[in-house]
């Protein structure tokens, strides 16, 4: 059987989400997570972006060594020069070099002439190919680009040195038919095409990414670059579980295989909510909460006497199973530390102790400590400029809720001063929102806040996921607490601090 690879773009493309932003330990954490699920390339991150993104793809870098690293770059020295900066201590690197070669993107964004635009693409492909021996080039907005002008590219970009051509549907316009005929018509025409892996990345637009990216398959592509629960610019890419549970349900249609477990997929996509904030809907393919879950009465017969009935593809398959780590009060480091290895969540000792004293505290609040709750203590706090040091509501139906919140800053920001602040609002997580902007002295928007239980027990924490608007920048944040309350001001914080790493919000004093 043909092998197909699978190159996730969850840490670039995903992070380009909108509310979204992993310091670099979440981003590590994904990544680890990814080379246990089976992705063939992981694209890292766009180093030049920022230094904080170069420091997190040189980190996955040194770190991840089962997975290919690729670093994005346009078509332009110092990004290249950059990129290879950060992936050159990966045991395998990939730059991916992009230049748009639609008329609309090279008339209106570039301003550049389709000669001018051609010359840059070869010369960045031949910086890239004088650093590393894997180098892939995108055509941005290919599905918008004439075919006789990208087969040309194609064919200079590959005797320029490319190993990997990508045509994108930057924009979400194609239909799966037309963009499969596109893809046979441009591979036809390209001289050196069967030296190259031809790749396809899709945005979901019109909810086409998947299927998209599928049609590309029967056409004969080698790479679909997808990205976990469909996370993406605007409406997303492709969902990478749905194209690897499409591929693995419909492996005799397709005749294709990845080197995707299928059995991580669950944790893999838990482990991306949680740390992105982006919830997933409970009807979402493959890995919403209802995917799996009969309703009527009839499905629900016909599922007692053979699941085949109403299931075309098993829980356990996608590892819905295993999500089984339990521990209790009675539990020990040994254990602990093991089941955080399980989770490939490395920490040194200090934190560990840290982990463990705050395992024990919640040990004590409630029966079982399960997967969710270990991930929620372990949640990493490498970016937390603001911390929420204690807080107070008064509340009741007969008076206005009234919040005191003190956070204390961890960079030494004027030790001797309190960050306290008291409020009133139409409700207490109104209030405690208030007395957070008084604080840091910016008015944050609240877009979106969500509140569920982590786990299906009677004493699951409560989980809360806001967006908050700064501006014009989005921060999205998370929070976990016996106490619901708490848990909706560690979600606000979280995301304040978000906004402060980026530098879209400075404290302010008012
Ligand atoms: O959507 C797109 O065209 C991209 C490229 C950089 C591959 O993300
Ligand atoms: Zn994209």
């Amino acid at each position: 059987m043909r092998r197909l690879d699978i190159f996730d773009t969850t840490l670039r493309d995903g992070e380009q989400s909108p509310g979204v932003a992993l310091n670099m330990e979440e981003k590590l954490q994904i990544a680890r997570q990814l080379e246990k699920l089976g992705v063939d390339v992981i694209e890292a991150g766009f180093p030049i972006t920022s230094p904080g993104d170069f420091q997190a793809v040189a980190l996955i870098a040194e770190k991840v060594k089962n997975s290919t690293i690729a670093a994005l770059a346009r078509a332009e020295e110092k990004d290249i020069d950059r990129a290879w900066e950060a992936i050159r201590i990966a045991e395998s690197p990939r730059i991916h070099t992009f230049i748009a070669t639609s008329p609309i993107h090279m008339q209106y964004k570039l301003r550049k002439t389709p000669d001018h635009v051609l010359e840059l693409a070869v010369r960045g492909v031949e910086l890239a190919r004088s650093k590393v021996s894997d180098v892939e080039f995108s055509a941005e907005d290919a599905s918008r680009s004439h075919i006789d002008f990208l087969a040309q590219i194609f064919s200079r970009v590959i005797k320029a040195g490319a190993t990997v051509i990508n045509i994108p549907d930057t924009v979400g316009y194609a239909m799966p038919g037309e963009f499969a005929d596109f893809i046979k018509a441009v591979m036809a025409k390209t001289t050196g095409i069967e030296k190259v892996k031809v790749s396809v990345h899709c945005h979901n637009d019109l909810g086409l990414a998947v299927a998209n990216s599928l049609a590309a398959v029967n056409v004969g592509i080698h790479q679909i670059e997808c990205a976990m629960n469909g996370l993406g610019e605007r409406a997303g890419n492709a969902a990478l579980e749905e194209v690897a549970m499409a591929l693995s349900t419909r492996k005799e249609w397709y005749g294709v295989e990845t080197g995707i477990n299928t059995k991580e997929i669950t944790r893999t996509s838990n482990l991306v909510s949680r740390l992105t904030g982006m919830r997933i809907q409970a009807n979402k393919a493959v890995v919403g909460k209802n995917a799996f879950a009969h309703e009527s009465g009839i499905h629900q017969d016909g599922v007692l006497k053979e699941r085949s009935t109403y299931e075309i593809m098993s829980p356990e398959a996608i590892g819905l199973d295993i999500n089984t780590i339990v521990l209790g009060k009675h539990s020990g480091r040994h254990a602990v530390k093991q089941s955080l290895d399980d989770l490939n969540i490395e920490m040194d000792e200090q934190r560990f102790q840290k982990l463990f004293e705050d395992f024990k505290v919640l040990a004590e609040k409630k029966k079982v400590i399960t997967e969710a709750d270990l991930y929620a203590l372990a949640e990493i706090k490498a970016a937390e400029l603001v911390k929420l040091d204690y807080w107070q509501i008064l509340s009741g139906n007969t008076l206005k809720p009234t919040a005191t919140i003190g956070l204390v800053h961890t960079n030494g920001y004027d030790d001797n001063e309190e960050l306290v602040k008291a409020a009133y609002g139409d409700g207490s997580v109104a209030a405690a929102y208030k007395a957070i902007d008084k604080i840091i002295g910016v008015d944050g928007v609240l877009e979106n806040y969500a509140l569920q239980a982590i786990d299906s027990g009677e004493d699951s924490q409560g989980e809360v996921t806001v967006t908050v608007a700064f501006g014009e920048h989005k921060a999205a944040g998370r929070g976990v607490s016996t106490d619901v309350i708490e848990a909706s001001i560690k979600a606000y914080v979280q995301a304040v601090n978000r906004a402060l790493t980026k530098g879209w919000i400075t404290i302010k004093k008012r």
